[in-house]
């Protein structure tokens, strides 16, 4: 059943206050929900409807006395109530121990731990839970004390104490009202790493970690990233702690990567556990980004929530941002910010870019939806994220935090829209584009699909100006075959051949402002003309990547070598050298002829490398070669095992080009001392390994042992864990002989670390497919003891990896991929559907696929969609898989 935003109808019926007690028991969990009631006098009078799945309700009443009620649609519904006010108090069942779906209450590892965002708490009890109704909590938990020495839930903890039978009690107020999506409850074995911190208004503050005995030392960094959060948003956008406590509990077992309950943010233990020896570079700056995001969350999200789901961008692209600009701020220099935009960038060609080209396509604010998690998506978060970035690039950095104070001054304390969001920016600056383009701006909420832009330069010698062309169009998406123009800000400057950035002065302009502005197109096609321009520029364009477009800008190979040398803007001079190499890989791709790299290419990306100024982290994104997923997203028609042969072909002939320099880089960049996470150190890690992996790919081709010899040694010796994965990926990407006993002693190192035997997974299942071999070992490591459906993570690990991440071992000519990937879906849709979904995603683009993959494709999805008793959520993204031809 489609849920439809245009449905959109305030609640029959406020809840104002809750008070709910919970005999908890694995079992068999019994909750006592008091509810204050009252009718919205708004709407026409009519029977109270109460969300209700998977629990059993043993009791109703109303003022004291039982009533009559039924259930349809799995509802609970009781027709008769009083006018005024009323209490309401309902008794109710539920299983946490049967509960694998992971949504509401379950169990983990020996505790009890909630998950109610999105529709979750109806799975704990009767409620309206819908996030325009805000209520006030107040929780009693009582449980064995010796299986449950920790009770914590939303708020502050005003009463504790023993009970009789070896129980205790824990009671919980939350003084903020809130939807039912952001309570939580937590009752397990935990302890805690606890800060105090004072903040600026004077207040004391207690922040605490709860993780399991044992994993405390692994807290320190998640500790620091909250404390760190604190201070940037009360500095950043004058937004204060409003809690006396903050918490965070981390749990092995979870669908997404955190949730920000208020007051007591649930995290997956990824977000939260590192040491050097057992966590990445990656993973440290994880955990920043999403203790932050959650962190964030309390006011955007929280003190100001979403009307409805389809508002859902409103917290989460708004979040998004919020945590990109956190964690840009905390690197400390200009070209670390512009590495962290580089990457944000990519992971959004990655992800967002194919879900806007496929079956799922949407739009930032979707119009419908059957099962709302299938709508946690990229879109809504990372696309959500690019459109409050353009609003802030429109009005400003001031300006934008002006629209931010307008925002908390009109609507703290309620659920809102995009709209209202929008408009408070645009009203907070009302000179700017922003104001004056408003309701063409917000198409960027309701169009799907990315927009395409196109340029083209005129120079003119005679008349010294400099004639640019930018033109848009919109590709049609399901549901939607026209689309109107967007405003798209244009963030460019001219380049000289010789690398000088010239002046900007637009036609009709008194004088030059400045060598970098803002072009903001609004119709299918602007003309911008420069004058005084005494030579033929290079233009770049869409500098920060100042808008979510796919941009043509028609530069040939010279222009892209000017830029990748000169440009001022680090983002566009990644870019050209992305797009130098793109240019090569598809033209291979589409022509059968083998790759032959050319000597201005590996000259070009040699001197990036050997460059005396550049940072490291950044001549590691520029010497990566795009990934295959993004190469599939250039072509109309995706033949997967092209596409990798092409790209593995580059690799090697660069490895090999660059041997020397490669070995230089490796030597240049080792980091001397202890570990540290920074942006600078986690810089030089990445490129050293990078190096490490292109020499054992050049010694693989001509039998060298001298560096796979210094692999496995560096592998052994390593320090961090960032080294010791780097040194293995080398091998395991060049050298399965030597790899093979790595692996094995990696695993014997850290069998009783979940989250590097995950590492463990997932590097296997991404090796760069040879022969088929590796798609056998994924297939092998299905059966092997460690390996589980039920923990999200670990799936993830090998199936997500696989399927998701290894295109090549995925898509086979023998189709043993796709009914491999059929075969989990099917198995994890009886466990837990949102996570099946999830990895039923895979396929959004299985028509865009070259014979054979494409009809092994369809038949797999075929055989999903034939299975029995289907989830809504699996059969909402196949259902729409299917309606592609
Ligand atoms: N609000 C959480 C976050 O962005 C994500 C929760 C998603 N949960 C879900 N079941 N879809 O941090
Ligand atoms: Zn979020």
């Amino acid at each position: 059943q489609l849920i439809r935003r245009e449905d959109y109808t305030a609640p029959a019926y406020w809840i104002r206050s809750v008070d709910l007690t919970f005999e908890l028991d694995p079992a068999k969990t019994l909750v006592i929900n008091r509810m204050q009631v009252e009718r919205n006098a708004d709407q026409p009078a009519q029977p109270l409807r109460l969300h209700g799945e998977d629990i059993t309700v043993t009791r109703v009443l109303v003022n004291g006395d039982s009533v009559s009620f039924r259930h349809e649609d799995g509802q609970l519904v009781i027709d008769t109530l009083p006018d005024t006010p009323f209490s309401l108090e309902i008794r109710n069942i539920c299983a946490p121990d049967k509960n694998t779906k992971l949504s509401g209450l379950y169990q983990s590892g020996g505790g009890l731990f909630t998950q109610c965002e999105a529709e979750g708490f109806r799975r704990i009890t009767y409620f309206l839970d819908r996030p325009d109704v805000m209520a006030v909590y107040t929780v009693t938990l009582r449980a064995s004390k010796a299986a449950y020495p920790v009770l914590l839930s939303n708020g502050n903890l005003v009463e504790q104490g023993e009970l009789p039978n070896g129980k205790h009690f824990a009671k919980w107020h939350d003084p903020f009202p809130k939807p039912s999506y952001l309570f939580a409850l937590v009752a397990a074995d935990l302890v805690a790493r606890e800060q105090h911190i004072r903040t600026r208004s004077g207040k004391d503050h207690l922040l605490q970690v709860y993780v399991r005995r044992g994993d405390l030392e692994k807290t320190e960094h998640a500790m620091n990233s909250l404390i760190a959060s604190v201070v940037w948003d009360e500095a950043r956008f004058k937004l204060p702690l409003d809690l006396e406590r903050f918490m965070i509990v981390a749990v092995g077992d979870f669908n997404m990567g955190a949730m920000e309950n208020k007051g007591l943010n649930i995290f997956n233990t990824k977000f939260v556990l590192a040491t050097p020896a057992t966590a990445t570079d990656v993973d440290y700056a994880g955990i920043e980004s999403v203790v932050g995001h959650e962190y964030f969350h309390n006011w955007t999200g929280n003190r100001i929530t979403c009307r409805d789901w389809f508002q859902l961008s409103l917290k989460e692209g708004l979040t998004v941002f919020r945590d990109q600009e956190f964690s840009m701020d905390m690197t400390g220099s200009a070209t670390a910010r512009a590495v962290k935009r580089i990457e944000d960038v990519r992971q959004l060609r990655q992800i967002q870019f194919p879900e806007d080209a496929g079956s799922m396509a949407h739009p930032v604010r979707p119009d419908s939806y059957v099962e709302i998690n299938n709508f946690y998506t990229a879109t809504v978060y990372e696309k959500g994220a690019e459109v409050v970035r353009m609003m802030q690039t429109l009005v400003g950095r001031d300006g934008f935090a002006r629209g931010m104070t307008l925002y908390f001054e009109r609507f703290d304390g309620q659920a809102v829209t995009c709209d209202d969001f929008a408009q408070s920016i645009a009203d907070a600056n009302p000179d700017s584009e922003l104001a004056r383009q408003l309701p063409q701006f917000k198409r960027w909420y309701s169009q799907a699909g990315t927009p395409r832009l196109a340029s083209r330069g005129r120079f003119d010698a005679p008349t010294r100006t400099y004639t640019l062309s930018l033109e848009q169009h919109g590709l049609p998406s399901p549901g939607q075959s026209e689309k109107e123009p967007y405003v798209i800000p244009v963030a460019m400057g001219l380049v000289g051949r010789d690398g000088r950035a010239i002046p900007l002065q637009l036609e009709g302009e008194a004088e030059a402002s400045g060598t970098e502005r803002v072009l903001v197109l609004n119709q299918p096609r602007n003309f911008y003309t420069f004058v005084n321009v005494d030579v033929e520029p290079v233009p770049s364009l869409l500098r920060g990547f100042s808008a979510p477009v796919v941009l043509n800008d028609h530069l040939a190979d010279a222009d892209l070598l000017v830029l990748l040398q000169h440009d001022p803007d680090p983002f566009n001079r990644w870019e050209a050298g992305q797009r130098l190499a793109l240019n090569r890989l598809l033209a291979a791709i589409g022509s059968d002829e083998p790759l032959v790299l050319d000597a201005g290419f590996t000259d070009a990306l040699r001197a990036v490398l050997r460059h005396p100024e550049l940072d490291a982290a950044f001549k590691d994104l520029t010497l990566t070669l795009p990934s295959e997923t993004y190469l599939a997203e250039q072509l109309q028609v995706v033949d997967p095992q092209k596409i990798h042969a092409a790209r593995e072909s580059m690799k090697l002939q660069l490895a090999q080009a660059l041997r020397d320099d490669w070995a230089w880089a490796f030597e240049q960049h080792q980091v001397a001392g202890g570990y540290s996470p920074d942006a600078v150190s986690a810089g030089k890690r990445s490129l050293a390994n990078l190096s490490l992996s292109m020499l054992c790919l050049a010694s693989a081709a001509d039998g060298d042992t001298v560096w796979p010899g210094r692999a496995f040694q560096r592998f052994k010796d390593a320090g961090n864990m960032t080294d010791r994965l780097g040194a293995l990926s080398a091998l395991t990407g060049s050298h399965a002989e030597l790899a093979a006993p790595a692996l094995e002693r990696f695993h014997a190192l850290f069998k009783g670390d979940a989250l590097v035997i995950d590492k463990w997974f997932a590097l296997q299942a991404t090796t760069p497919e040879k022969n088929g071999l590796v798609f056998e070992r994924a297939k092998q490591l299905l059966k092997h003891p460690d390996f589980s459906l039920k923990n999200p993570n670990r799936a993830r690990s090998l199936i997500s990896a696989l399927c998701m991440n290894n295109p090549a071992a995925f898509h086979r000519a023998d189709g043993a991929g796709h009914a491999f990937w059929a075969d989990r879906i099917v198995e994890l849709d009886g466990i837990n559907p949102q996570l099946a979904a999830r990895m039923a995603r895979v396929m959004d683009r299985w028509a865009a696929l070259a014979e054979p993959y494409r009809t092994s494709a369809h038949a797999a999805l075929q055989r999903v969609a034939a299975k029995a008793d289907l989830s809504n959520d699996v059969r909402e993204i196949i259902g729409r898989a299917l309606q592609q031809v």
